[in-house]
């Protein structure tokens, strides 16, 4: 069955290839990729999503499990400059990508000007879904599409926050854009 928002490539690799194609399962797939700035070369199960990769194998938690079925946004991350929902993502298509996640995106001891905005706006609160929002506007704000408010909340839909801080979510995000 179709589901919204996903692709068609993505639902065919969903669907488990016939027995014969499929690795033993004792076996691993190796990827290298770089995530924020750092080389890592692992072998992975190949089912392994990126998400469970940067949480259970590389130790980067600030990356959130939601919902694990691309509904939520809470697991948003930034792969070659793009966002995308890492828990829909298979860490070995990957290989040779440039992957930023929220703890690389300060630089120096600065942080990003869209984690500075989130401050400035009191754009959190209990701070679960914080990190896919600021992933989501920086990727938004690097696609240049949006142009006011309802623009951002249209293509920050994706990203839902159950504490409904969404008034200075969308104003931090304003913010940074006027700036830029
Ligand atoms: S955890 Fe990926 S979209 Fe919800
Ligand atoms: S700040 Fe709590 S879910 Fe968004």
């Amino acid at each position: 069955m179709p589901v919204e928002g996903v692709s068609s490539d993505l639902q065919q690799v969903d669907a488990p290839p016939p027995a014969a194609a499929r690795p033993a399962a004792t076996g691993g797939v190796p990827v290298r990729l770089n995530v924020n700035g750092l080389p890592y070369s692992v072998t992975l199960d190949p089912r392994t999503s990126l998400l469970d990769l940067l949480r259970e194998h590389l130790d980067l938690t600030g990356t959130k499990k939601g919902c694990d079925q691309g509904q939520c946004g809470a697991c948003t991350v930034l792969v070659d400059g793009r966002r995308i929902n890492s828990c829909l993502t298979f860490a070995v298509m990957l290989d040779g990508a440039e992957v930023t996640t929220i703890e690389g995106l300060a630089t120096n001891g600065a942080l990003h000007p869209v984690q500075q905005a989130f401050i400035d706006h009191d754009a959190f609160q209990c701070g679960y879904c914080t990190p896919g929002q600021i992933c989501s506007a920086v990727g938004l704000l690097a696609e240049g599409r949006a142009k006011t408010a309802d623009d951002i909340r249209e293509l920050m839909s994706g990203n839902i926050c159950r504490c409904g801080a969404y008034p200075h979510i969308v104003a931090a995000i304003e913010d940074v854009m006027r700036r830029s």
